[in-house]
C-alpha cells in the first residue's frame, strides 16, 4: 500500500479541458516562486502563526492526552465536545472521519461523542440534554479566546446542569477546558473552578486540528493520535520540497490560485466520496474561506458530497458558469467492503456481483469525466485508505495548501477581522464592557 496520499490533476489541465485549465508555462512560473516561499515560512517557522507545523512533532500531548483519555474512559461514557468554528469542525471532521455514524456504539470502546456549542438555537442543548446521562459526561469545552458568545452560552449552562445534578465539589471532574492561558474569562473560571486546563496551542484556531482540540476527542473515543501525527509528518517533509512536482500541497495553491488569477474560477469546491469524509469538507470549507476571505478577495469554498451530490450539485458544476474547479477525495480500499447480491431476471442484474467500493470508483470516474468532457476543471486526491494515518496527512496537506495559496495571493492566513467584526457587535448588545462604542455603532441599524 502507498504510504502517502495521491493527487491526480491531469484533468485540470489546459490539454483536457481547454482554455479553462492551467497551461503547463504559467504552472512551472509559478513552481520557480516555491522555493523563496518555503524560504521566507522557514523564516517564521518560530512564530505563532506557524506553530501549527511543529505539533505533528509533539511527542508529549501523545502521552498526556493518552493517559488522560484512559482515566476518562474508566469514568466516563460520554464525552460532549462544546465549541464552534475552528473549535468545533476539526474535532468533528476526525470522529466523523473514523468512528462514522455507528462505530463508538458498535466496538464500545472509548468515549461516545457528542457536539454542542456551535448555536445557540435552544433546541440543541435541549434535546441532547434529554439523551445524556450527566453523570456519565464529560465536557470539554474549547475556545481560544475563551470568550466566544456561543460556546461560552452552552457552557454557562451545561455548568449549572452539571452542579445541579452532582453538586459543585464533584462538578469539577465534569470540566476540561482548552483556552488561550491569559485573562480571558474562560481561563479565568477554569482556575477558580479548579478544572484541568489543556491549555490551547500558541497558533491560531484554524491550524489547531492536530493540538489538544482535535486529538483529545479523538484519543478519548479510542483513536490512535500518533498516527494521526505521523501522517501529517509525511505532509510536512513533503513540503521541505522545493520542487513543485514533489511538494502535492503546493501544486494544488498553485492550480487554485491559477484558476482563480488567470480563469476567474473563484468558487472552490471540495466533493469527497468517502461519505464520512463530509465533515471534513466542512472543516475545509472553513479553513478556505476564513483563510483566504479577505482584502477583497477569497475563493469560495464549498463542501459537497459525492455520489450524493451527483444528485443535486453535479447539474449546476457541468452545466452551470465556468466559475468552479472540484477536488474530489476517495479510498482505494474501504476497511469492510459489501457486495451486491446477485439477482436474476431482472433489469438490476447487472448490478449483481459488484462490491460497493467498486461502484463508489465508478462514480466518481463517471462524474469527473463527464466534468472534464464538459470543459470542467477537476481533480482528486486518492487516500489509500481513511484511517488516523492518511486523515493526518490530509489535515496537513490542507493547512499548508491555505499557507502556500495566502503566499501565493499575499494574504494573511492567519487572521479573521471580518469575524471579530460581528463578534465585537454582538458583545455590544448583549453588554460587555469595553463595547459600549460598537453597541451605539450597531443600533443605528436596528
Ligand atoms: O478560526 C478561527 O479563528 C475562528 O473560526 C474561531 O475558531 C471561532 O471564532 C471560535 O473562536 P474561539 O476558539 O476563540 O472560541
Amino acid at each position: 500500500m502507498s504510504k502517502i496520499i495521491n493527487y491526480n490533476y491531469e484533468f485540470m489541465s489546459a490539454t483536457k479541458v481547454g482554455s479553462f485549465g492551467f497551461k503547463k508555462p504559467e504552472l512551472i512560473e509559478l513552481g520557480k516562486k516555491l522555493k523563496t516561499i518555503n524560504k521566507s515560512l522557514a523564516k517564521k517557522k518560530n512564530s505563532a502563526d506557524m506553530s501549527f507545523c511543529k505539533l505533528p512533532y509533539d511527542n508529549t500531548i501523545i502521552t498526556t492526552l493518552n493517559k488522560l483519555s484512559k482515566q476518562l474512559q474508566k469514568k466516563f461514557t460520554n464525552m460532549v465536545v462544546v465549541g464552534i468554528g475552528a473549535s468545533d469542525l476539526g474535532a468533528k471532521a476526525i470522529i466523523r472521519a473514523l468512528a462514522g455514524r455507528y462505530a463508538n456504539q458498535i466496538k464500545g470502546k472509548g468515549l461516545k461523542m457528542y457536539f454542542a456549542g456551535n448555536t445557540t438555537d435552544p433546541q440543541i442543548l435541549d434535546d441532547l440534554l434529554k439523551v445524556l446521562d450527566i453523570k456519565k459526561t464529560v465536557f470539554y469545552i474549547v475556545s481560544r479566546s475563551g470568550s466566544t458568545i456561543e460556546p461560552m452560552v452552552n457552557f454557562l449552562y451545561l455548568r449549572q446542569r452539571v452542579i445541579a445534578k452532582v453538586g459543585l465539589n464533584k462538578s469539577q471532574q465534569h470540566f476540561i477546558i482548552t483556552t488561550l492561558a491569559n485573562k480571558n474569562p474562560l481561563f479565568q473560571i477554569a482556575k477558580k473552578e479548579g478544572y484541568l486546563i489543556l491549555p490551547h496551542y500558541a497558533g491560531g484556531g484554524r491550524y489547531s486540528v492536530l493540538s489538544a482540540n482535535g486529538l483529545l476527542p479523538a484519543a478519548a473515543a479510542g483513536f490512535n493520535i500518533k498516527k494521526i501525527l505521523d501522517g501529517a509528518k509525511v505532509i510536512d517533509k513533503l513540503c521541505k520540497n522545493n520542487n513543485l512536482s514533489s511538494n502535492s500541497p503546493f501544486l494544488f495553491a498553485a492550480l487554485q490560485f491559477l484558476a482563480y488569477k488567470k480563469r476567474k474560477q473563484n468558487i472552490s469546491v471540495l466533493m469527497p466520496y468517502n461519505y464520512y469524509l463530509n465533515e471534513f469538507a466542512f472543516w475545509f470549507r472553513q479553513l478556505w474561506a476564513e483563510s483566504l476571505g479577505k482584502d477583497k478577495l477569497g475563493i469560495t469554498p464549498i463542501a459537497a458530497l459525492g455520489p450524493t451530490d451527483q444528485h443535486s450539485q453535479v447539474q449546476l458544476y457541468i452545466d452551470g458558469p465556468h466559475d468552479k474547479i472540484i477536488t474530489f477525495i476517495i479510498s482505494e480500499k474501504y476497511i469492510n467492503d459489501l457486495r451486491v447480491p446477485k439477482i436474476a431476471n431482472s433489469d438490476l442484474a447487472y448490478l449483481g456481483g459488484h462490491s460497493f467500493n467498486q461502484i463508489l470508483k465508478i462514480e466518481h470516474k463517471a462524474t469527473a469525466v463527464s466534468l472534464m468532457e464538459n470543459n470542467r476543471p477537476n481533480s482528486t486526491i486518492y487516500l489509500p485508505q481513511l484511517n488516523e494515518y492518511y486523515l493526518g496527512q490530509l489535515f496537513f496537506f490542507f493547512e499548508m495548501a491555505a499557507v502556500y495559496l495566502g503566499e501565493l495571493l499575499n494574504i494573511n492566513v492567519f487572521d479573521q477581522p471580518g469575524v471579530e467584526h460581528s463578534k465585537k457587535y454582538m458583545y455590544g448588545l448583549l453588554g460587555r464592557k469595553g463595547f459600549a462604542k460598537e453597541a451605539r455603532e450597531i443600533k443605528k441599524f436596528l
